[in-house]
Formats: C-alpha cells, sequence, structure tokens
C-alpha cells in the first residue's frame, strides 16, 4: 500500500482572503491500494462516508480519468485527524490525498505544478491545496486555470494557538454571507495588510502582525456566525497574542504567539475559558510544516 501524509492548513490568515495560506503540523494519514472493489475504512471514530460519495475516492477518480484510465476499485483507510469544517482544511486534504495518491499508483504522471493546478480547480480556490501540497507559508494567485505560487518559510519567533471550537460551519455557509463588491478603500486596505503579512511571517518582522491580520472581506461579515468569537479575540489579544484571525472560512480562531510564551499563553487561555463559561473548546499549539504533502510506501 501507499501511505500519504497531508497537512492540515489555514487559509487567510486574516488579510488574505483566497490567496494565502499556511500549513501546519497536523495530518491526516492515509493509505491506498488499487482493489477490484471499494473498501473505505477508518483507524479512528470519525465517520466518513464509505461509498462512492468519498470526497478521497472522488478525487483518486478525477486524476484517472484526467489520464484516461478506469480506476478498478480501490481500498482505502483514512487516520482523520484534522477535525472536519473547522477551517483547518479538511476537505483540501481529502483532495490532495486523492490526487497525490493517485498520482503514484499511476506511476507519477504529473508534476507537482500540475497537482497543485488541479487541487484549486477541484476546491475553487487555491489557498488551502496549495499549502497542504507544497508546505510552508504559501501565496497563489489563479490566472484562467493555472495557479502561479510560491512557498516560504516562516520565522520560528512565532507558532499558532488554535482555538477550535465544538461546533462546524460549513465554507459553502460562511461564504454565502459574503458581499458580491467591495469599495476600492476596502480593496486596497486588504491588498496592503496581505502583502505586509507574508513580509512580516517571512522575515519576523512579528510586531507588523497586529495590523496585517486586518480585514475587510469576510471577517466582519463571518464573526457573528461563531459564538464567543469576540470574546476570543479579545482573550488572545490580553494574553499576548500577536495577531489574531478567523482561521479559513472558520469556525476555528487562531492566535499568533511569540513561541517562548506559547506554553503560557495555552495555559492562560483555557482558565480565562471556563471562567468565562467558554466549553467544549479544543486549545493547542501547532508549528508551521514545512514539507507539504509526503507519499511513501508503506
Ligand atoms: N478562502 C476560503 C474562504 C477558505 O475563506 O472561504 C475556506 O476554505
Amino acid at each position: 500500500m501507499i501511505r500519504i501524509q497531508v497537512p492540515a492548513t489555514s487559509a487567510n490568515l486574516g488579510s488574505g482572503f483566497d490567496s494565502l495560506g499556511i500549513a501546519l503540523t497536523l495530518y491526516n494519514q492515509i493509505w491506498m491500494e488499487e482493489d477490484d472493489r471499494l473498501d473505505i475504512s477508518c483507524k479512528d471514530s470519525v465517520v466518513v462516508p464509505t461509498d462512492e460519495s468519498n470526497l478521497i475516492y472522488w478525487a483518486v477518480k478525477q486524476l484517472y480519468q484526467e489520464c484516461g484510465r478506469k480506476l478498478p476499485g480501490l481500498k482505502l483507510i483514512q487516520e482523520n485527524n484534522i477535525p472536519l469544517a473547522r477551517g483547518l482544511g479538511s476537505s483540501s486534504a481529502c483532495i490532495v490525498a486523492g490526487i497525490l495518491g493517485a498520482n503514484r499508483l499511476l506511476g507519477n504522471p504529473f508534476s507537482r505544478s500540475d497537482l497543485v493546478n488541479l487541487a484549486a480547480k477541484i476546491e475553487g480556490h487555491p489557498d488551502n491545496t496549495s499549502p497542504a501540497i507544497e508546505g510552508g507559508l504559501v501565496v497563489s494567485a489563479m490566472e484562467g486555470e493555472r495557479i502561479y505560487s510560491v512557498s516560504v518559510p516562516v520565522s520560528d519567533k512565532l507558532q499558532f494557538a488554535v482555538f477550535i471550537p465544538p461546533f462546524e460551519l460549513k465554507t459553502e455557509m460562511a461564504r454565502s454571507v459574503l458581499p458580491e463588491t467591495y469599495s476600492r478603500t476596502d480593496a486596497v486596505y486588504n491588498l496592503s495588510r496581505s502583502a505586509l503579512m507574508t513580509a512580516s511571517l517571512f522575515s519576523g518582522k512579528l510586531e507588523n502582525l497586529r495590523v496585517a491580520v486586518g480585514d475587510r472581506i469576510h471577517q466582519p461579515y463571518r464573526s457573528g456566525l461563531i459564538d464567543h468569537c469576540d470574546t476570543v479575540f479579545r482573550m488572545s489579544y490580553e494574553l499576548g497574542s500577536l495577531g489574531t484571525y478567523i482561521s479559513g472560512s472558520g469556525p476555528t480562531i487562531i492566535a499568533m504567539v511569540p513561541t517562548e510564551s506559547m506554553k503560557d499563553f495555552i495555559a492562560h487561555a483555557e482558565t480565562h475559558m471556563k471562567e468565562k463559561g467558554i466549553s467544549g473548546w479544543q486549545v493547542r499549539f501547532l508549528g508551521v510544516d514545512s514539507e507539504g504533502a509526503q507519499v511513501s510506501l508503506d
């Protein structure tokens, strides 16, 4: 069997709507091989579709079709560590696992950049799929059907405190509340900050991050969909966050925190949330994955 490891991803980073994304040190593992029937199982208790609607299977089939090959059947085993519908790239991880796995099963007919293009085409935007494949902080632009992207390393002076709520928010729903058009002032507000975010994360100029997360494109419209959003933002800044944002389309909230104070930050955050009666949230810290998805023989 082959094994595919795919990192969680956090898209947008506040200001970089549909263009910035970062790979994090939390991984799904997927094992697959061709079979004469469809056999899907999980190593954990997460419930995933075990029929043709399974997203990994569907992505495998897409790649076979691109190659003009028929997929006989598939044995697929999933280990799901990325929580579903929480803004941490769980659906992108499935798409990436499917197309990278299929590419290996077919003898690697596609290059990495072909796979980056195909993954974004399936997902509809590149800001989770590109970092899931490339690792690091990835800036992507879509031009027609092609993705132009670059992955850069992130300063090790900071880590990511991840607040995962006990409820889901589907991307489709979180996109449906956004306006169709924005003013030039708002466009400039965001594009200046997303450029600032990229340069500041790369260079380690951490004092810029609080301004760089500023956003007028999606967060003001989505915060109302996330219970306790304002409280978690406020608390994170009181505890020393360098910049806090809604991860992807939410509902997870991420605070960027200096590496040396991360353990204290998490401990205090847990205590504060308990005191404020915010229950069921998982709080943990993650680093940046710099390798992206890996495929190996198991
Ligand atoms: N850029 C996307 C959004 C990420 O904010 O809708 C969600 O997958």
